[in-house]
Parts: structure tokens; sequence; C-alpha cells
């Protein structure tokens, strides 16, 4: 058990192996997904929070100097993640708490980023919900997520067919989620969305989502 929160439970085991992956994994699973990023983390404020952070695959597209609030409930990611925000230059406060209750007061940010978090989430309507109650009016949610292919797909049969052991191996993760719809109908003002697809060797995590909500 860890975390802090009784809806997350760190697992010692794949807690290590998940902090290890990221960081071994993570120039190539950016230079898949770098486009992207640049596209939907340009001109970020100077405070900015991030679920999920993980091993801190996103402070190359922050400013050196800008504070990252890390919404991010497993222990074994922190180490990486101050030693990543020590090297880019971040001020960096991690949060020991899940998406789902955010420890942040209501239209208190001006950003809020993420990326393959909602994926493995607990919840994720109740995470962008969060998202949606701790930015200002006008603030911004930029997102990269992995989702469910087109039914009826060779990749939505891989997704279906990996379920269980991709789960437990990534600590809940889900290539089946429509987590375009859910933040469609978080109650934004705007949303900027598009789908995507990326020829990674990770096939039910190619089909992606990136883009941008105003609340
Ligand atoms: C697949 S990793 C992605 C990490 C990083 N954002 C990246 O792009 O490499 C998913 C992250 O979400 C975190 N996470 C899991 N459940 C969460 C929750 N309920 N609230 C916030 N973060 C959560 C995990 O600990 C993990 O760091």
């Amino acid at each position: 058990m860890g975390g802090g929160d009784s809806q997350f439970e760190a697992h010692a085991g794949r807690g290590r192996f998940n902090a290890a992956f990221f960081h071994v994994m993570d120039g190539c699973i950016n230079w898949y997904l770098r486009r992207h990023k640049e596209a939907v983390y340009a001109d970020l404020p100077r405070t900015v929070v991030e679920i999920g952070s993980g091993v801190g695959a996103n402070f190359r597209y922050v400013q050196p100097g800008t504070t990252v609030i890390a919404v991010e409930p497993n222990p074994y990611m922190h180490r990486s993640l101050r030693l990543a925000a020590e090297r880019r230059g971040i001020a960096l406060e991690i949060r020991d708490v899940v998406g789902e209750r955010i420890d942040l007061p209501d239209s208190s940010a001006d950003a809020v980023i993420s990326s393959l978090a909602l994926c493995t989430v607990s919840n994720p309507s109740q995470v962008v919900a969060e998202v949606h109650r701790v930015l200002r009016p006008g603030g911004r949610y930029s997102y990269l997520e992995h989702v469910a292919a087109r039914e009826g797909t060779p990749t939505r049969g891989v997704q279906r067919m990996v379920r269980r052991p991709w789960a437990w191996v990534f600590e809940g993760c889900s290539c089946e989620r429509d987590l375009e719809a859910v933040i469609r109908s978080a109650g934004f003002s705007s949303v900027e969305n598009r789908r995507y697809r990326i020829h990674s060797p990770f096939v039910p995590f190619n089909t992606q989502i990136a883009g941008t909500a105003v609340r």
C-alpha cells in the first residue's frame, strides 16, 4: 500500500517496474509523441498542474523555472520525478493524491496537463471533473492520451485480446477507453481534439488523441 490515498494501491514490484520502464523508454516514447506534444503543450504558463506525471516525460515541454504541481499517487515514481525536475530546472511540488480528488482549490489553476494518464486512473470522468473544477474560467487542459480504436478494426481486436495482461503489467492501464467522449462531456466551453494513429510496436497504444479543452 502507499500513495497516501485509499483509491490508489501502489504495488512494490510493478510500481518499480513501471518507474524503470518509463524512465528507460522515455526517449523512444517521446520520439513517437513529440510532434503532438509540441502542439498541445505550446505556451504553457509558469505554473502548471500535471495529472499522473510519472517520471517527468513532459518536463521537456515546460520552460525551465516553471512550477509543476504533480498529482502523482505512485510513490515509486517520485524519486525519478524529482531527479527529472532537477535536471530540467523545474520547481516541483508533488501532491501524493489521486486525480479523482485533487487537493487544490476551485478555479486556482491556469493550466492542467496530462499524458497517458487517463488510461490508468480508476475513474477518468471524475478526474476530468476535478481538472475542470481546479481550472479558472478560461484556463486550459492540454492532454495526449491513448484511446480505444474504432470498433471492428484489427487494432480494436488486439486491444481486447491483451486487456488483462496489459492492465496487470501497466498498473490498471486500459487501451479501451473513449477518452474523447469523457473530455467532451465534462462541461468545457471549447474542446479542440485531434485523433491520430502512431506506428509504434506497441499496437494497442497506437490510437491516440491530443488536444486542449478550455474551461
Ligand atoms: C502510464 S503512466 C504515464 C506517466 C507520464 N504521464 C508519461 O506520459 O510518461 C500513468 C501515470 O498515472 C499515474 N496514476 C495512476 N493512477 C492515478 C490516479 N488515480 N491519479 C493520478 N495519477 C495516477 C501513475 O502512477 C503513472 O505515473
